[in-house]
């Protein structure tokens, strides 16, 4: 083989890699086309939320959602910049995994996700239609966003 030829199988193989990367990226940008200002949870999920929260989160949170001596705020502006652009997905699975601390499997997915439209609430992101899902994946799709984006 040629250098000449080399060099074009190089250029190709980098080009491929390139165009696949780049469709990848394109894809889930695709994905992720609502935010959580687009009104991702009910009022009335928030209003079942706010029990299970107190029940299970604000001895360590607080029953205000600004945090405790070992626990971070849920809510406001500083938890909003940790979490500002990841996804509605990441946070569930945060909860899901380790929330409560020491007894996760305490509350089911359907209560975690009504605990999260009350802290959605609580930071005045708006309610909207559609509940909350369970299902990571459908979650995925929502990012989270500290400040609502411009009008379009
Ligand atoms: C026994 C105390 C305790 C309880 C109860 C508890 N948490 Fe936590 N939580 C913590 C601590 C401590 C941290 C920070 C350390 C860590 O990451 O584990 C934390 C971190 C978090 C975080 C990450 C915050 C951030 O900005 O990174 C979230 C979200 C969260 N908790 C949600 C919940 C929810 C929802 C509940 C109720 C279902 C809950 N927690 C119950 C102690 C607790």
């Amino acid at each position: 083989m040629s250098t000449g030829q080399r060099q074009l199988i190089g250029a190709v193989i980098v080009l491929a890699v390139f165009a696949v990367t780049w469709s990848g990226r394109h894809s889930v940008a695709a994905m992720q086309t609502r935010t959580v200002w687009d009104g991702v949870y009910t009022a009335e999920q928030a209003v079942r939320g706010a029990p299970l929260y107190e029940q299970s989160c604000a001895e360590c949170h607080g029953s205000d959602l600004t945090g405790g001596e070992m626990a971070p705020g849920l809510a406001g502006s500083e938890f909003a910049w940790n979490w500002n652009g990841l996804s509605v997905g990441d946070l569930f699975e945060r909860v899901r995994i380790s929330m409560p601390q020491g007894e996760p499997s305490s509350v089911s997915r359907q209560d975690k996700a009504d605990i999260l439209a009350y802290m959605f609430e609580r930071s005045g992101i708006p309610a909207g239609e559609t509940e909350l899902a369970t299902r990571t994946a459908t979650l995925a799709g929502i990012s989270f966003l500290a400040e609502a984006p411009a009008p379009k």
